[in-house]
């Protein structure tokens, strides 16, 4: 029997999740809004909000659980990767609550979370299995052999896919997070409208610097010779930008299927979320003879939920760290 509690703030999301014998029963997420103002996370503006988000967020996670502290087993928390100041507030929480209890703390590597993600629902995937995990700081395909036997096989070099979604949204004007906009302006619009050059990048690895550099010389151009050339075509833009990411993607994912000789695929993280990836990944499961697994809108964007599964496997195994334990900006996969 175990109740865990799970911490989450690497970058501007507080989450805390409640996992009660592998169930999750609550998953609270607390976003920042203060960002949209500035067109990118502001690393000090975030931790300021965990600070004032994390006890309120601990509180809510215990009431829709229906559970009281004296009832948690052991505190799981994201150690990275992630923002240092972000990161310290919940380690911090996650220590001291640990210590008072006296109960086990549990390090959850983020990146390993996106992808524990699908064994919080049915149907959860078969070992060994490929996972794309896009998000706004990575772009990786994993080769997942076990819970965390977990192996990356291609990586963007430079950009992750999330960034080219923002970024593009930036040139466009649009606030930050702009990957759920551009997602949403997409579905109206014609995504053959305009024409991008995918990137030839060698082996599993992505790129997309170049690629969003190309959008942005062609919006200027645009709108030198049409001044409304935005305002007019903000769907059919979004469309075509969209549909080039989720090609280059896809592409990838298809040559790594092939390499390993893996038919089990899933999607994780934040750009797992958008319409156009979750769509033309069942297209493409149909002609690949591919087992898809795509996780619930909640557990694609940063949630303490996946920290929670992550965590409770660990306990599982019996694998717990000591109070000496510090966050890691960047961490080891
Ligand atoms: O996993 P996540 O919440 O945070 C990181 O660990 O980075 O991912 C955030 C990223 C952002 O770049 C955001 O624009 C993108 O995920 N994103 C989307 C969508 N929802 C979130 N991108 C495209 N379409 C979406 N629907
Ligand atoms: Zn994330």
């Amino acid at each position: 029997m175990s109740v865990i509690l799970a911490i989450e703030s690497s970058c501007d999301d507080t989450s805390v999740a409640i996992c009660n014998n592998g169930k999750i029963t609550a998953n609270v997420i607390a976003n920042q809004t203060i960002h949209q103002n500035y067109g990118g996370v502001i690393p000090e503006l975030a931790s300021r909000v965990h600070q004032q988000n994390i006890v309120p967020a601990v509180h809510q996670a215990l009431l829709n659980a229906k559970v009281t502290k004296q009832d948690i087993n052991a505190v799981a928390f994201t150690r990275g990767p992630g923002l240092l100041g972000s990161l310290l507030v919940g380690v911090s929480f996650a220590k001291s609550f640990a210590l008072a209890l006296n109960i086990p703390l549990i390090s959850v590597n983020h990146m390993h979370a996106h992808i524990l993600a699908h064994f919080i629902d049915d149907p959860k995937p078969n070992f060994p299995f490929l996972c794309l995990t896009v998000s706004g700081g990575h772009t990786q395909i994993v080769l997942v052999k076990d819970y965390f036997d977990m192996e990356i096989v291609g990586e963007t070099l430079d950009d992750a896919a999330g960034e080219a979604f923002d970024k593009t949204a930036k040139i466009l004007q649009l606030p930050y997070p702009g990957g759920p906009l551009i997602d949403k302006y997409a579905q109206l619009g014609d995504p053959q409208k305009f024409k991008f050059a995918v990137p030839q990048i060698p082996d599993l690895n992505f790129s997309f610097s170049g690629f969003k550099t190309s959008i942005l010389y062609f919006i200027r151009k645009q709108e030198q010779e049409h001044p409304n050339f935005i305002a007019e075509n903000l769907n059919d833009i979004c469309a075509s930008v969209q549909y080039s990411i989720v090609q280059i993607l896809l592409n990838k994912l298809k040559k790594a299927a092939k390499l390993y000789g893996i038919n089990e695929i899933a999607i994780a993280g934040g750009v797992s979320a958008n319409s156009g990836l979750r769509n033309k990944l069942q297209d493409v499961a149909v002609t690949e003879g591919w087992k898809v697994y795509i996780p619930a809108f909640q557990y694609c964007t940063d949630n303490a939920g996946m920290i929670a599964i992550a965590g409770y496997q660990k306990f599982l195994k019996g694998d717990f760290v000591g109070q000496e334990v510090s966050p890691m900006a960047r961490m080891e996969f």
